[in-house]
């Protein structure tokens, strides 16, 4: 595997977030925040579409710990898609896992095919909310349930400056709004108890957390996975620290429910 020009999710992008969210991967939380999401709803037997699948990690724990019958990741990048594949493979769940790579848009899935659609800190890629939650609301069965977290932002206005130093620095393609527009695009789409449950306090922890491992013990590491551009990582956990301290970032969990 190497780095590509058109990925944004390269080798040592990758190496950088699981050295500070864990193997597997590529958002904070690991374990602990999916059960948080989870909390109080069984997906056990139950057919899992995963948005923005990144490395795997987090299908790992939807089958082996949740017991998802079935759990089908979607990504944009090939390379992130080959590491679930072979993430699989090791854990012995080659029979419940499976991915697609898929174009930005319309997802490639017949209506109403899963029981559950699942997304970690990915739909922050996908600019138009409405139309991603029609189609998460298109995919699901009567009954289903969506569960997410993503990087929201305070509110609908030009981000504040730190959020979008944030954004400048970070470099990556991303189409942020606030828990209000999200809930407004699930309703939209036709889902019914939708609610978000604000995570900046638990992710601000976290980013000031990163940065010192980064800065300090954990620098060497950095240095190891991500060579020339360890200052840039440091550079973008300091300025997502900051977006977050003053409450510019909001990052969230979402639940809302198909009807
Ligand atoms: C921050 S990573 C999160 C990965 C994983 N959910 C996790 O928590 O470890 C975001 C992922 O979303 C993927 N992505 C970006 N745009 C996407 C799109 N339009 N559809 C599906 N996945 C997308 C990226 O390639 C990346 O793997």
């Amino acid at each position: 595997m190497s780095d590509h020009e058109d990925v944004e999710y390269t080798d040592s992008f990758i190496g950088a977030l699981e050295m500070v969210w864990g193997d597997g991967f590529l958002s904070p939380g690991g374990k602990e925040e999916i059960a948080l999401f989870l909390e109080g709803v069984d997906i056990s037997g139950k057919e899992v579409l995963d948005v923005g699948c990144g490395v795997g990690g987090c299908d790992v724990v939807l089958a082996r710990d949740y017991g998802a019958a079935h759990v089908h990741g979607i990504d944009v990048e090939g390379p992130v898609l080959e590491r679930c594949v072979a993430r699989a493979e090791r854990e012995g769940l080659s029979d419940r896992l499976s991915y697609r790579k898929v174009d930005p848009g319309p997802f490639p899935l017949p209506d109403e095919s899963f029981d559950v659609v699942f997304s970690k800190d990915a739909m922050i890629h996908i600019e138009d909310k409405h139309s991603l939650f029609a189609e998460v609301f298109r995919v699901l069965r009567p009954g289903g349930l969506f569960v997410a977290s993503d990087w929201m932002r305070r509110d609908e206005g030009p981000p504040g400056p730190e959020a979008q130093r944030w954004l400048d620095v970070v470099g990556l393609t991303f189409g942020m709004h606030s828990p209000p527009f999200y809930l407004d695009a699930l309703e939209k789409a036709g889902f019914v108890d939708c609610s978000t449950a604000d995570r900046n306090e638990f992710v601000t922890r976290a980013l000031r957390a990163d940065h010192a491992l980064m800065t300090g013990e954990g620098r060497e590491e950095l240095i190891r996975r991500t060579g020339e551009e360890a200052q840039h990582y440091i550079d973008v956990w300091h300025a997502g620290m900051r977006a977050a301290e003053v409450g510019e970032l909001r990052p969230g969990h979402l639940r809302a429910f198909k009807p």
